[in-house]
C-alpha cells in the first residue's frame, strides 16, 4: 500500500498525532490536506511532549519528509515559529519539508475577523483567522504563498484586500505596518521551503513512494458534513486529499480512520453523548481532554457509534485505530450510544438539520468495565476480556474492523490487532 489517509472520524483530537507518528516509521513522506494551526497534533517522542499545528508530526521521525499541502491555510509567523521549536530541539527541518505553493495565508486582520465574528456567531472557534482566510479563498480575493513571496504582486493584492477590509476594522494602516514589519525575514526564512507540491506528490505516487496523508481535525466538523455551523471551514474528510494536495481519488490505496474509544469536542456546538456528570470529569481528567491548541477543557461523553458509522462511510474507511482506550481503565459500566430517538422514533442516520442533532436522544447499550490497567500490554489477546468485549462492540456497531489500538502516549504503547 502506498498511500495511506489517515482521518479523524469525530470531532477532532481523536489522537492521529500519535498514529501518525506510528506509522510514519513506514511512511517516506507525510503530508496535511487542510486546516490550519487550528490544529493541535501532540506526539511524545524521546520521552519529550511535542504539540505541532502545522507541520505533520512525521517531521519528528528521522529521514522522513513532510508536506504542507494547497488545502492548508499558513500563518507565516506561526509556521517560522513551529520551524524554529523543532530545530531548537535539534529536529532538522531543511529540505525535509515543502509547502505548497498555492496554499492560502492568514494575515492578522483575519484572526481580527475571526474575532469579530465570534461575538455573533458564537462557534467556538479557535480565534487562528481560520474560517476568515478560507472565505477569502472562496470569495477569490485570497493571498496564496506564490504571491505573498513576490513582494510586488503581494502588495498590490494586499491593498485592495485591506481596502475592503477597512470597512469592518479600524486602524488598517496599523495592520498594514504590522504584515510587513516582519516581512523579508518571514519570506528569507520560508522560501526555500515553497514549491509545487501537487507536481511533487504525484511524482511521489508514480515512483511509488510511501505517503500518508493526514486530516486536521475531523469528519464531524467538515465543512459539509460536520454539525454544521459549528464545523471548522475545511473538509477534514479523507476526499479532502483530492484538492487539498492535487491528487486525483484514483491514486489514493487505503482510508485509516481514527477514533477515540469515548467521544469529546472542544467549542460549541451539538455532542448527543456529552456527559455533565461526574463520568464526564473522569474521563477530563484521566484523559488529560484539553485543547492542544487553546487549552480549552474538551467536552467528554460516551462513545457515538451513530456519528462513527456516518463517519466511516463518508470516509470510506475499511479499517479503524482506537485510541485511548486505557482512559476507560477504572469504569465500572461503559455505555456506547447505539442510536438517537427524536420525536419518539429512532432515526437510521446521523441528522444533517442542527435542530435535529440539538434534540436528539441518544439510546444506550451498557457493557461491564475491565476496571483493570491495561498499560503495558502489547497483544490483543492479552488484554481483559471486558475490553477486548468492548473493542468487539464497537467493531460490530461502525461495521469496520479496529487494527490498532492506542493504550498510551508514547509509540510504544500500541496494539496491533491481527
Ligand atoms: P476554527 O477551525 O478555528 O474555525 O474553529 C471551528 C471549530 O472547530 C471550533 O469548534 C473549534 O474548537 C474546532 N476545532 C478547530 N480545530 C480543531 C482541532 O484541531 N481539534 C478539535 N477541534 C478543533
Amino acid at each position: 500500500m502506498s498511500t495511506l489517509v489517515v482521518a479523524g472520524l469525530q470531532w477532532g483530537d481523536e489522537g492521529k498525532g500519535k498514529v501518525v507518528h506510528f506509522l510514519s516509521e513506514n511512511a517516506d513522506y507525510i503530508v496535511r490536506y487542510q486546516g490550519g494551526n487550528n490544529a493541535g497534533h501532540t506526539v511524545v517522542f524521546d520521552n519529550k511532549e511535542f504539540v505541532l499545528h502545522l507541520i505533520p508530526s512525521g517531521i519528528l521521525e528521522k529521514g522522513k519528509k513532510c508536506i504542507i499541502g494547497n488545502g492548508v491555510v499558513i500563518d507565516p509567523e506561526a509556521l517560522i515559529e513551529e520551524i524554529d521549536f523543532l530545530e531548537s530541539k535539534g529536529i532538522k527541518i531543511k529540505n525535509r519539508l515543502f509547502i505548497s505553493d498555492s496554499s492560502h495565508i492568514i494575515f492578522p486582520y483575519h484572526r481580527i475577523l475571526d474575532g469579530l465574528r465570534e461575538k455573533i456567531q458564537n462557534i467556538g472557534t479557535t480565534k487562528k483567522g481560520i474560517g476568515p482566510c478560507y472565505a477569502d479563498k472562496y470569495a477569490r480575493s485570497g493571498i496564496r504563498m506564490c504571491e505573498y513571496l513576490d513582494r510586488t504582486i503581494f502588495q498590490q493584492i494586499l491593498k485592495n484586500n485591506l481596502k475592503e477590509k477597512s470597512k469592518v476594522i479600524s486602524n488598517i494602516s496599523k495592520l498594514k505596518k504590522e504584515i510587513f514589519r516582519n516581512y523579508s525575514g518571514i519570506v528569507k526564512k520560508i522560501k526555500d521551503y515553497v514549491t509545487d507540491t501537487s507536481s511533487l506528490i504525484n511524482d511521489l505516487v508514480v515512483k511509488n513512494k510511501k505517503i500518508i496523508f493526514e486530516s486536521a481535525q475531523g469528519t464531524l466538523l467538515d465543512v459539509d458534513f460536520g454539525t454544521y455551523p459549528y464545523v471548522t471551514s475545511s473538509n477534514p474528510v479523507a476526499g479532502g486529499v483530492c484538492s487539498g494536495c492535487g491528487v486525483g481519488p484514483t491514486k489514493i490505496d487505503k482510508v485509516l480512520g481514527v477514533v477515540k474509544a469515548y467521544t469529546t469536542r472542544v467549542g460549541e456546538g451539538p455532542m448527543p453523548t456529552e456527559l455533565n456528570d461526574k463520568i464526564g470529569e473522569y474521563l477530563q481528567t484521566k484523559g488529560k481532554e484539553f485543547g492542544a491548541t487553546t487549552s480549552r477543557p474538551r467536552r467528554c461523553g460516551w462513545f457515538d457509534a451513530v456519528a462513527v458509522r456516518y463517519a466511516v462511510m463518508l470516509n470510506g474507511c475499511k479499517e479503524i485505530v482506537l485510541t485511548k482506550l486505557d482512559v476507560l481503565d477504572e469504569l465500572e459500566k461503559i455505555k456506547i450510544c447505539v442510536g438517537y430517538e427524536y420525536k419518539g422514533k429512532t432515526l437510521a442516520k446521523f441528522p444533517s438539520s442542527r435542530k435535529i442533532v440539538e434534540n436528539v436522544k441518544p439510546v444506550y447499550i451498557e457493557l461491564v468495565g475491565w476496571q483493570k490497567s491495561i498499560k503495558g500490554i502489547t497483544k490483543f489477546k492479552h488484554l481483559p476480556i471486558n475490553a477486548r468485549r468492548y473493542v468487539r462492540k464497537i467493531e460490530q456497531l461502525i461495521g469496520t474492523k479496529i487494527r490498532i489500538i492506542s493504550n498510551g502516549r508514547s509509540k510504544e504503547e500500541t496494539i496491533v490487532v491481527d
